[in-house]
């Protein structure tokens, strides 16, 4: 019987693959049974803009066929300002998902697939110049906001900054709530965007289906003027505000219909207007 030298030991350790265009877990925070976030390692040439998304994933199940396994990928918006080392996301466990079934599982040292090309409409570029900018959120569609709330030209191009978060139940409040409070801590945000820039953030959480001291849809708050009165603000107009959306397929559409009753136009890269949507999941 031989002896297990060191590198015997070394040799038939458990070996992890290496997942292409890796990057590795640095930190994990889990809100309720349904929302967490997590901190990544970003690749040395990524650049973005605060409010894109892109694809990240794990590696799915083999093939039952031919045993190979394939990335299995989703479109998450990068929570984190573009200036930041490391990369942020903000995510739903689905209990049957394909992905968050697993994503949700993740440790720091894990792996995760991201595909470094960066996307979307909720970008400064795509706003003119107005006076005060609204985001407004429902669940995880506040993720691209987190990034935009810590993005220093948001509050070089704005006097105001108002962000509505509306969920189910008060425990989905609380990501949204802790970045905002952090940022009055934040020295060295305060140091480079100006001492107190945090105050130009109004922020109107409010819940649906759980007790909270604001309850009900924004829209529904904005029809009857609540959330004007509450936010000390006068109703949204062309001329002063902007408006980026992000949330289920139902809110956006509603929401988009009210920005268009304002008299505020949609807007792109490609054509820069008054207000920019972007959906929060499929569905
Ligand atoms: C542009 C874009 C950006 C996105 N950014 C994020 C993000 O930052 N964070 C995030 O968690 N998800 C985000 N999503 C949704 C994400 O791509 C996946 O759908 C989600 O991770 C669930 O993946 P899954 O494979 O587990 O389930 P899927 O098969 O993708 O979804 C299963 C079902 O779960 C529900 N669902 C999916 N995503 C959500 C969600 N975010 N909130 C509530 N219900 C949901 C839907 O009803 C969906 O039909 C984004 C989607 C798009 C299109
Ligand atoms: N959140 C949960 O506790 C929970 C638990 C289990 C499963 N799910 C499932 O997960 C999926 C996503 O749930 P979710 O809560 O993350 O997201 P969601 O259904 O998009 O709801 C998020 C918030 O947006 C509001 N909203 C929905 N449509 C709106 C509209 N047209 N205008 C204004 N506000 C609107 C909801 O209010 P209303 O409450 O008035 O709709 C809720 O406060 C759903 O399919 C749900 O069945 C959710």
């Amino acid at each position: 019987m031989t002896h297990m030298t060191e590198q015997t030991l070394v040799k038939e350790a458990p070996v992890k693959p290496h997942l292409p265009d890796a990057q590795t877990v640095t930190e994990v925070k889990h809100y309720t049974d349904r929302l967490f976030s997590f901190r990544c390692t970003r690749p040395e040439t990524m650049r973005f803009r605060s409010g894109e998304f892109v694809m990240i994933g794990l590696m799915g199940d083999p093939d039952e066929k031919t045993g190979k396994v394939k990335p299995l990928l989703r479109a998450y918006s990068i929570a984190s300002p573009s200036w930041d080392e490391e990369l942020e996301f903000y995510s739903i466990k689905v209990q049957d998902g394909p992905l968050t079934s697993k994503l949700q599982h993740i440790q720091p040292g894990d792996e995760i697939i991201m595909r470094p090309k960066p996307v979307g409409t909720l970008v400064h570029d795509a706003l003119i110049p107005g006076k005060r900018l609204w985001f407004f959120a429902t669940g995880t569609g506040f993720a691209p906001f987190a990034s935009l709330l810590r993005e220093p030209q948001t509050y070089e191009d704005y006097d105001e900054v108002i962000i509505t978060h509306t969920c189910r139940e008060v425990g989905e409040l609380t990501y949204g709530r802790d970045l905002i409070e952090s940022l009055k801590t934040d020295e060295l945000l305060n140091d480079v965007i100006g001492e107190g820039f945090w105050k130009k953030i109004k922020y109107y959480p409010t819940t649906t289906r759980e007790e909270s001291p604001k309850m009900g849809r924004i829209t529904d708050l904005m029809r009857s003027g609540e959330a004007f009165t509450d936010l000390g603000v006068p109703q949204i107009n062309p001329e002063t505000d902007r408006a980026m959306v992000c949330g289920n397929l139902a809110f956006n559409l509603e929401i988009k219909e009210m920005l268009e009753g304002y008299g505020l136009e949609e807007g792109a890269n490609s054509k820069p207007a008054q207000y920019v949507v972007e959906k929060a999941f499929l569905d």
